[in-house]
């Protein structure tokens, strides 16, 4: 008991000190986890009043829609500015968010030393795919590895070796939607399975090389042919469901880590989940999938190398002209060519990735227009059916030369409509090198900046900025040529938009889809090419009828890309 009195008297003072400075600390800390604003920009008060930021408001949203594009835009909205921030990097910094074409267009094509790496694809490509030039800043290996895939958008290789590899898939599609018409009696049906695959088939063809017979619209083919009739629902507003033929191993690979980078697009600490990922049972398996059938198809590429001896005209393939660019690149810097390397199976992954889901998104949302646009529809087919006189007599197909040969007008502006509506990619990401200047506003180094490809002048009325805001780049910049759309009809669909003066202009008004500048779209001119194929067979073929109404919603989901939910078709022979 003795003890007792000196005992408090000498502990107290040390309890408070300790157990305040224990306190101080944790609220020290609290305090540095809390959101930090960047002065003078925008932001939601409540989200830094939690140190989850606007990370419950995000989830929340995500509960019920599948979407998030339309979250990040509702920041701008809400507080009627082009340049807003939003704390959905878990204890990270602010992103910097902005909707504003002219802008947007700046940042990624003129202000390139201040502005670096696409992050949102970098993010999702480090946890599966890590060896891939997206994950890298524009240093050299960034180069070399670009121009691994030089060959590939030159003018040669689209039209002797894409064109005609995508022609013939495509034509596929069309062969079996001919054979589900048939079985359907007038009933709609889902076909969105059905152009990822043939998507993917395509970019797999052009990479390596053509699979004969055997792929998977081909047997799909084959099975419904040799079918009388299928199980039909009684209404015929009722959708016909068809069984599916299974997928190749690394296609069904390629196909799942695809889908799996919807969530670490989501997520509030996206390198961390896509670094664990790589460990999941689930993801690893189809990893080791997709890396054994690149790495074969490598193999059989070199084959081909020594049989040609180094003859370019007998290179038939995307992978072909890699290996020949890895022996050149090789030679240079004097060490032996490495054809197995991860950083050409990540670039072989890579084109399949982004060749895919892109496309296959972008002709989802094609067909959905035009099936909701009867009166564009009949324009456009009609407008083929001038193009293409002799395909028309000889009662065929337009051939893939006539497809991507013979100019239109009104293709483009509808393909470049498509593109615009549709927003298959809703964001482009960069961050800060270096602290910057943005709309008047001081960032800095280290900072994402998330753009909204999808918003101010795009698709969304622009806001009102002085020009004195913007850097002399964009005010010297012959991009001011660029027009505006009318505001009142900004959202509608309207191929006519594009005719200036009766012809085509691209710089009627905005759209910035693939991105722009040294990092911006690897495959555009491809991409062009497979929607003009797909879009013409489909329309040349079929009369894309109304859908019901269940089955035509517009409901949009994130994943790699932003692509409609349901994807329907009634078909009847045009
Ligand atoms: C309609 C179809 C497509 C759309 C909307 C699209 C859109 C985009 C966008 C927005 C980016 C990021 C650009 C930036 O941050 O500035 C990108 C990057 C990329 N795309 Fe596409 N893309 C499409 C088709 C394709 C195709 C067919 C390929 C492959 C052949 C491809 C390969 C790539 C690659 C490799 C990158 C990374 C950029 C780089 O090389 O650094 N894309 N794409
Ligand atoms: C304008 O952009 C250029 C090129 O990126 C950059 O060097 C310059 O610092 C920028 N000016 C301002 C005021 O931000």
């Amino acid at each position: 008991m003795d003890f007792i009195g000196p005992h408090r008297v000498l502990s107290t003072p040390t309890s408070i000190v300790i157990s305040g400075t224990l306190f101080l600390a944790a609220f020290l800390f609290y305090r540095w986890l809390l959101p930090k604003p960047i002065a003078g920009i925008f932001y939601n008060e409540e989200a830094t009043k939690s140190i989850f930021g606007d990370i419950p408001s995000m989830l929340a949203h995500l509960k019920q829609s599948q979407a998030l594009v339309d979250w990040l835009l509702q920041h701008n909205t809400r507080h009627q500015s082009p340049i807003v921030q939003v704390f959905a990097d878990l204890f990270g910094k602010p992103m910097v968010v902005i909707s504003d074409y002219r802008e947007i267009q700046d940042i990624v094509m003129r202000r390139t030393k201040e502005f670096d790496k696409p992050d949102m694809i970098s993010d999702m490509f480090y946890g599966i795919n890590e060896d891939h030039h997206t994950v890298k800043v524009s240093n050299d290996e960034f180069r070399y590895q670009r121009k691994l895939m030089q060959d590939l958008m030159a003018p040669q290789f689209l039209h002797n070796i894409a064109v005609p590899q995508l022609h013939s898939n495509f034509k596929d599609l069309v062969d079996m939607w001919s054979e589900k018409m048939r079985l359907s009696e007038g009933r709609p049906f889902s076909v969105k399975h059905d152009i990822y695959i043939t998507g993917l088939e395509a970019i797999w063809g052009a990479v390596f090389g053509n699979q004969g017979s055997e792929t998977v619209t081909r047997k799909q083919i084959d099975v419904l042919s040799r079918q009388k009739n299928v199980q039909i629902p009684s209404s015929t507003d009722d959708a016909v469901e068809f069984a599916e033929v299974a997928a190749p191993p690394a296609f069904d690979a390629v196909l799942k880590l695809t889908d799996s980078l919807e969530h670490v697009g989501k997520s509030p600490f996206p390198r961390t989940l896509g670094f664990a990922m790589r460990y999941f049972p689930s993801i690893s398996k189809h990893v080791k999938v997709k890396d054994r059938a690149v790495s074969e198809e490598i193999a059989k590429a070199e084959k081909r190398m020594a049989e040609n001896k180094g003859d370019t005209n007998k290179m038939t393939n995307a992978v072909d002209h890699m290996l020949r660019r890895e022996q050149i690149g090789a030679e240079k810097q004097h060490r032996a060519p490495d054809y197995q390397s991860k950083v050409m199976v990540a670039e072989l992954f890579g084109l399949l990735i982004a060749g895919h889901d892109t496309t296959s998104t972008t002709l989802c949302w094609a067909v959905k227009f035009l099936a909701a646009d009867q009166a564009v529809q009949s324009k456009l087919r009609s407008t083929l059916q001038s193009l293409y006189p002799a395909a028309r007599s000889e009662n065929r197909f337009p051939s893939a030369q006539e497809i991507a040969t013979t100019p239109s007008n009104y293709l483009d502006a509808c393909i470049e409509e498509i593109i615009r509506c549709g927003g298959t990619a809703g964001v482009l990401t960069r961050t800060t090198t270096t602290d910057v200047i943005i709309l008047g506003h001081a960032i800095p180094k280290g900072t994402r900046i998330v753009m909204m490809s999808h918003g101010g002048g795009v698709m969304e009325p622009p806001f009102k900025i002085d020009d004195k805001l913007r850097n002399e780049t964009y005010l010297k910049s012959d991009s001011r040529r660029t027009g505006d759309w009318d505001t009142e009809n900004i959202q509608e669909f309207n191929p006519e938009r594009w005719i200036v003066n009766g012809e085509f202009d691209a710089s009627a008004g905005p759209h910035i889809m693939f991105g722009a500048g040294p990092r911006g779209c690897f495959g555009r001119k491809l991409a062009y090419l497979e929607l003009r194929l797909a879009i013409v067979l489909i329309i040349w073929t079929f009369e894309l009828q109304d859908v019901p109404e269940k089955y035509a919603g517009w409901e949009a989901i994130d994943q790699l890309t932003h692509g409609p939910i349901d994807c329907y078709v009634r078909l009847a022979k045009a």
